[in-house]
């Protein structure tokens, strides 16, 4: 183990929309900390938390049995009161209180906005943690929550084509990714889906109704549309009615999954993804890095400055589109 600066008392806290796996990543981030020899504290509600006090010190019992389960036990939020300098300087003060020289923020683009703009008000280090199911940052190959969301979409997808296959229906399929394609992509080629839309390409109803039409005339009448709810069509309701506007021939139906993708135990590749990461954002900290996300890069912990994680955005694989073209006709 590497030991170049002393760090006495740590914070960890989850922000953002919560993900399978972040429970994961705050027991790996308590229990290396302790090894390095300091004490742990949690925020509860994120950056609320640290607004108004809410800090609970952790050993390591304290995170036992939570590595299996979804959701946060720190909860999580959305803070507006972060964004005003007024919340940011009363968050500083409580830091100070408590006399913690360092974060651990868990969370996506939201949180990391909020990390970035306190870390250059105040001088407090700071290492990110990418726990969102939208995989949306950039700088890991993936982020906490995103594989068991995935397979959450898959299974719920299966169970639509059973009985979209015994109805001869159409479901347009809406799946979660505000600003980003990815859970929509990887799934939609997961279930061999007919139709995958999503933000980063231009959606145009005509081409939609092209491939229905000839999907008609190869006797395909069952199928499924899975729909990024980012997408420009305006979502799967819209895109479910314009097609109907178009063409009457499908029986259709809309099945929003919502919330549900973001629930439940996380996936083997997501507890060891977050085990890896929180492991590597204490060892950061105690190396002296700051103002940085921690990744993983083709098997190997990587960091990025929050900056570029969340500015330069993950980019679609053009191949994969390619392939789910080639592959649903
Ligand atoms: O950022 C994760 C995410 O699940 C997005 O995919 C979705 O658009 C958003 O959060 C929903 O936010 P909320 O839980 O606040 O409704």
């Amino acid at each position: 183990m590497t030991k170049a600066k002393k760090i006495k008392k740590i914070a960890v806290f989850t922000s953002g929309g919560d993900a399978p796996g972040m429970n994961a990543a705050i027991r790996a981030v308590v229990r290396t900390a302790i090894t390095y020899g300091a004490e742990v504290y949690g925020v509860l509600r994120g950056y609320d938390g640290m607004i108004y006090n809410d800090f609970v010190r952790l050993e390591s019992h304290d995170v036992s049995n939570i590595l299996q389960r979804g959701g946060t036990i720190l909860k999580s939020a959305r803070s507006m009161e972060f964004k005003t300098k007024e919340g940011r300087k009363k968050a500083y003060e409580n830091l100070q209180e408590h006399e913690i020289e360092a974060l651990v923020a868990i969370g996506g683009d939201g949180t990391f906005t909020g990390a970035q703009i306190f870390a250059s008000e105040y001088n407090i280090p700071i290492i990110g943690i990418p726990g969102t199911i939208d995989n949306d940052l950039y700088g890991s190959d993936a982020t906490i929550g995103y594989d068991t969301a995935m397979n959450t979409v898959v299974e719920a997808i299966d169970r639509l084509k059973d009985t979209a296959d015994s109805h001869n229906r159409l479901f347009f399929v809406e799946v979660m990714g505000r600003d980003a394609g990815f859970i929509a992509l990887n799934t939609g080629i997961a279930t061999g889906a007919e139709g995958i839309l999503i933000p980063e390409v231009e959606t145009t109803v005509n081409d939609l109704k092209i491939t229905l039409k000839t999907n008609l005339k190869k006797g395909k009448t069952s199928g499924i549309i899975i729909v990024a709810e980012g997408d420009d069509s305006g979502g799967a309701y819209e895109i479910a009615r314009k097609v109907k506007e178009i063409d009457n021939t499908y029986n259709t139906r809309v099945t929003v999954l919502g919330h549900v993708q973001r629930g439940g135990a996380p996936s083997l590749a997501d507890r060891l993804l977050a085990s890896r990461l929180g492991f590597h954002a204490v060892e950061a900290l105690f190396l002296g890095k700051n103002n940085l996300m921690v990744g993983i890069q083709n098997n190997k912990a990587v960091y990025v400055p929050l900056e570029k994680a969340i500015k330069e955005n993950s980019e679609i694989n053009p191949e994969l589109l390619r392939l789910a073209r080639v592959l649903s006709i």
